[in-house]
């Protein structure tokens, strides 16, 4: 594993990224420095030192106050017990169904914060809406977080990109995303997204909430014309695992 690269991709919100050259895959979590400062992706619990190192460039570890994730693995939350540890008023936030099927591991140390569909977490300046997206990109727990005054969606393993990617861009990442997942279909992580038609209308109604910034947790977090990339991967989920 590498140093973590610490890049601000929107107002606040930095991404603490660490690629592991083995796999060729960088992880990346979101810290948003805000009155109340929240985490959007724990780490695996090797790289938690790592993290913690990158998060303290931008802020005081101890200060983060809402550790939340997509769904239940171990990249999204697999240090989430240590991260507890060091940040003693963080509280865990899931979907609803991930704080009731999963509660020996969201709620193992503090009591998850289960959200609701539409239901908003404010954080200060910033409001995020929790969007319920069972089983995208996988996982009945999912769910993804709008950040709606500088509109980022925090979006989890969508628009995955394989290798050492720059931190942001304005290119084209569909693409990218559309020769990572291919690459996974050939080898033990294919079958990446669960697709069925309930797929194409999360996809569209993520589409219509037109996030200028997409943070992006394997690869380059993406600004630009959020609407028109998610109805391309949209596309580009169908015409890989829609096909019988
Ligand atoms: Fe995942
Ligand atoms: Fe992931």
């Amino acid at each position: 594993m590498q140093e973590p690269v610490v890049t601000e991709i929107a107002p606040d919100i930095y991404r603490v990224s660490v690629f592991v050259p083995e796999i060729n895959l960088q992880f990346n979590h979101f810290v948003v420095d805000d009155e109340e400062p929240l985490l959007f992706h724990t780490g695996l619990r090797d790289m938690f030192p790592l993290v913690m190192g990158g998060v303290a460039r931008v802020m005081d570890p101890s200060r983060i106050r809402w550790i939340s994730f997509s769904h239940t693995e171990s990249d999204e939350c697999g240090a989430l017990a240590e991260w507890l540890q060091a940040a003693p008023n963080a509280t865990p936030v899931c979907s609803q169904v991930g704080s009731l099927v999963n509660r020996d591991f969201v709620s193992a140390v503090r009591e998850a914060r289960g959200m609701a569909d539409g239901e908003t977490l404010e954080t200060g300046k910033y409001r995020f809406r929790f969007l319920r997206t069972a089983q995208l990109p996988h996982g009945w727990d999912a769910g993804l977080l709008f950040e709606e005054t500088e509109s980022t969606l925090l979006c989890s393993d969508l628009f995955h990109q394989n290798g050492d990617c720059e931190p942001i861009t304005e290119a084209d990442v569909v693409e990218r995303a559309r020769n990572s997942l291919r690459e996974y279909e050939a080898g033990i992580l294919a079958d990446y997204v669960p697709y069925s038609p309930r797929t194409d209308r999360a996809m569209q109604r993520l589409a219509e909430l037109n996030p200028r910034t997409l943070a992006i947790m394997h690869g380059s977090s993406y600004v630009g014309d959020g609407e028109r990339a998610l109805r391309e991967l949209n596309g580009v989920l169908r015409e890989i695992f829609g096909e019988p």
